[in-house]
C-alpha cells in the first residue's frame, strides 16, 4: 500500500519545494492542497500523514488541525509555520500535532527526515502487527476442517497469503470450499476489521455489471434514480471477493484490469476518479487457461488475478477428511438444533462416507449429514439416511460401496422426491393449465435441490448456462422462494 501524504499550504512555491525534497521517498503518494477545508474534504482518501501550514486564507491551520483531529484522532499532522511564536506552537501540540517546524534555514530537510522516520516507524509497526497475526493462527484456520496432505498444503498456502496484498485465486470444483477459503483469508488478515465484499460475477445481469462494480451517478442511465457506490468503493481498505470470475465478459475484464493497475475507480457517468485500496480474491471452477485459448479471458488479467493461486482438491482426494467433516457437520448441526436427537454414524455409514465419490464435494456431504439427522428413524445414522442414491447424478462416477451406491439415478427418483418448499407443482389433471414461468421455476428449484446446491450439475442437468442458473435463483429468492 503506498504511503499517503497531504501537503496543505497556500504558498505554491513552498509546496513545490517540499514536493521536490520528498520526491525520492519510495512508494509515497503526495497530494497538495492550498486550503485547509479542501484537505479536510478529501479525508476519504485516507492520508497517513499531513504537513499543515498554519497561516492560510479561509479557516487557517489551527482550526483545520482541530477539525482533522476531531474527525480522526489517530491522524498524524506535522504543523509548519513561518511564525516562531511559542504560544502558537504549544497550542498546535495541545491540539494533537505530531511536531512543529518553523519555516527557515534547513526546514525542508528537517521535514524530510521527520517524514522518513515516520514512514519507517509505520512500516515497523505494520510488520510487528503481521507477525502477531501469524502467531495468532497457530494450527489450521478456524472453521476449516481437514487433515489430509492436500488440505495441509492449502492451509499452509492460506497462511502465506496473510502477509502482503497479492491477489489470490481460489480454484476448485463446485462445493470444495472456495468461498470459505476467501473468508478465511480476509478474516485472518490485517484487513479483517474492514469490509469483505462478495460479488458473484455470474449473478449480475450484463448491462448492470459496470455499475455494480464501480457505482454510478444519478441519471447516468435510464433507471439510475440515485447515486450508487460500487462494490469496489464499498470494499475500500478491505477485500473484494470476485466469485465465478470466469463468467466476466471481456468488456468488464478490461475495466477490472484498469482498476487493478491504477487502484482507481470511476463511477458510470462521472469523470472523477476515486482511489481505492482493495485486496482482490477471486474464485472459479472454470479452466481459465482454456478460456484464454478461446479468447474468452484476457491473459493480462489472468496474471493480475492469479498472483497467488490456491487449488482446492476435490473431497474424494482428501483421505480421511470426509469422515472428519461429516462428524464436524453433525456436531455443528446438533449444536444449532437442540431439539434434534443426537445420533452416531453406523460402521457401514462411516465406510460409505469414506468410499463415496462426493461429486458435489463438501457441500453435498454437509447437506447429506444434516438431512440424515432430520430423517433418521433408526438408533444410529445408517447408509440409507444419507440418501445418496436419490440425489446422485448421472454425470458422477461413483465407486461401488457395500452394494449401496450402485443404484443408477433416474429422473423418476427426482420427480418422486418430496416437493420442495415454495415450488409450485405441475398440474395433475390434463385440463389444468400451468404458466411457462411456473414450469420453469419448478424445474430450476427442483433441479437445484436435487443437485444439492451444486450449480454446475444443475446447469448441466437443465441444459442452461451457470449464469442463467444463478440469475434465476436470485430472482426466485427475491420472490420469496426458499430452497
Ligand atoms: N474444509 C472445510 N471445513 C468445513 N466446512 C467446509 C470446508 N469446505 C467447505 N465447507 C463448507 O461447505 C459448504 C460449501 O463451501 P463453499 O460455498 O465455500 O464452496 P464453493 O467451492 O465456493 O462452492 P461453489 O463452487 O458451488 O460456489 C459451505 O457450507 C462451507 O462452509
Ligand atoms: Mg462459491
Amino acid at each position: 500500500m503506498p504511503f499517503r501524504l497531504f501537503i496543505v499550504d497556500d504558498d505554491p512555491e513552498y509546496s513545490a519545494l517540499l514536493q521536490f525534497q520528498l520526491r525520492k521517498l519510495e512508494d509515497t503518494d503526495i497530494q497538495v492542497f492550498s486550503r485547509g477545508e479542501h484537505a479536510y474534504d478529501s479525508l476519504n482518501r485516507e492520508p497517513d500523514l499531513i504537513l499543515l501550514d498554519l497561516v492560510m486564507p479561509g479557516q487557517g491551520g489551527l482550526e483545520t488541525l482541530r477539525q482533522l483531529k476531531i474527525n480522526n484522532p489517530e491522524l498524524t499532522v506535522i504543523v509548519i509555520s513561518s511564525q516562531t511564536v511559542v504560544g502558537v506552537a504549544l497550542e498546535a501540540l495541545k491540539l494533537g500535532a505530531y511536531d512543529y517546524i518553523t519555516k527557515g534555514h534547513d526546514d525542508t530537510v528537517k521535514i524530510r527526515r521527520l517524514v522518513e522516520q515516520f514512514i519507517e516507524r509505520k512500516k515497523l509497526s505494520t510488520e510487528v502487527e503481521l507477525l502477531r497475526e501469524q502467531l495468532r493462527v497457530p494450527h489450521g484456520i478456524p472453521g476449516m476442517i481437514g487433515e489430509s496432505a492436500g488440505m495441509g498444503k492449502v492451509l499452509r498456502l492460506i497462511k502465506k497469503t496473510l502477509i502482503g496484498d497479492l491477489s489470490v485465486a481460489v480454484v476448485g470444483e463446485s462445493g470444495t470450499g472456495k468461498e470459505l477459503v476467501a473468508h478465511s483469508i480476509h478474516y485472518n488478515s490485517p484487513r479483517r476489521r474492514e469490509p469483505f465484499i462478495l460479488v458473484n460475477c455470474a449473478a449480475i445481469p450484463r448491462d448492470l455489471m459496470e455499475s455494480e462494480f464501480f457505482g454510478h451517478e444519478k441519471g447516468s442511465f435510464t433507471g439510475a434514480h440515485a447515486r450508487k457506490t460500487g462494490k469496489f468503493e464499498q470494499a475500500n481498505r478491505g477485500t473484494i471477493f470476485l466469485d465465478e470470475v470466469g463468467e466476466l465478459n471481456l468488456d468488464l475484464q478490461a475495466k477490472l484490469l484498469r482498476v487493478l493497475q491504477n487502484h482507481e475507480v470511476q463511477r458510470v457517468g462521472s469523470s472523477e476518479t476515486i482511489r481505492v485500496d482493495v485486496r482482490v480474491i477471486c474464485a472459479t471452477n472454470r479452466d481459465i487457461p482454456t478460456l484464454i485459448e478461446e479468447s474468452k479471458f484476457r491473459e493480462d488479467l489472468y496474471y493480475r488475478l492469479f498472483q497467488f493461486p490456491i487449488q482446492l482438491p476435490p473431497l474424494r482426494e482428501r483421505d480421511q477428511d470426509a469422515l472428519l467433516l461429516a462428524k464436524f457437520f453433525r456436531e455443528d448441526f446438533l449444536k444449532r438444533h437442540q431439539d434434534v436427537k443426537p445420533k452416531a454414524f453406523s460402521a457401514a455409514t462411516r465406510q460409505l462416507i469414506l468410499e463415496y465419490d462426493w461429486p458435489g464435494n463438501v457441500r453435498q456431504l454437509k447437506n447429506a449429514v444434516e438431512r440424515a439427522l432430520l430423517i433418521s428413524d433408526s438408533e444410529e445414522l445408517i447408509p440409507e439416511d444419507l440418501m445418496l442414491e436419490l440425489t446422485a447424478l448421472n454425470t458422477s462416477s461413483k465407486k461401488t460401496t457395500n452394494g449401496l451406491s450402485s443404484v443408477e439415478p433416474s429422473v423418476d427418483m427426482a420427480l418422486n422426491a418430496e416437493p420442495v418448499d415454495g415450488v409450485t407443482l405441475l398440474p395433475q389433471h390434463p385440463e389444468d393449465i400451468c404458466s411457462l414461468e411456473d414450469i420453469k421455476r419448478t424445474a430450476v428449484i427442483q433441479a437445484y435441490t436435487v443437485c444439492e446446491g451444486n450449480v454446475d450439475q444443475t446447469s448441466i442437468r437443465l441444459g442452461i448456462t451457470r449464469s442463467t442458473v444463478y440469475r434465476l435463483l436470485e430472482k426466485y429468492k427475491k420472490e420469496g422462494h426458499s430452497f
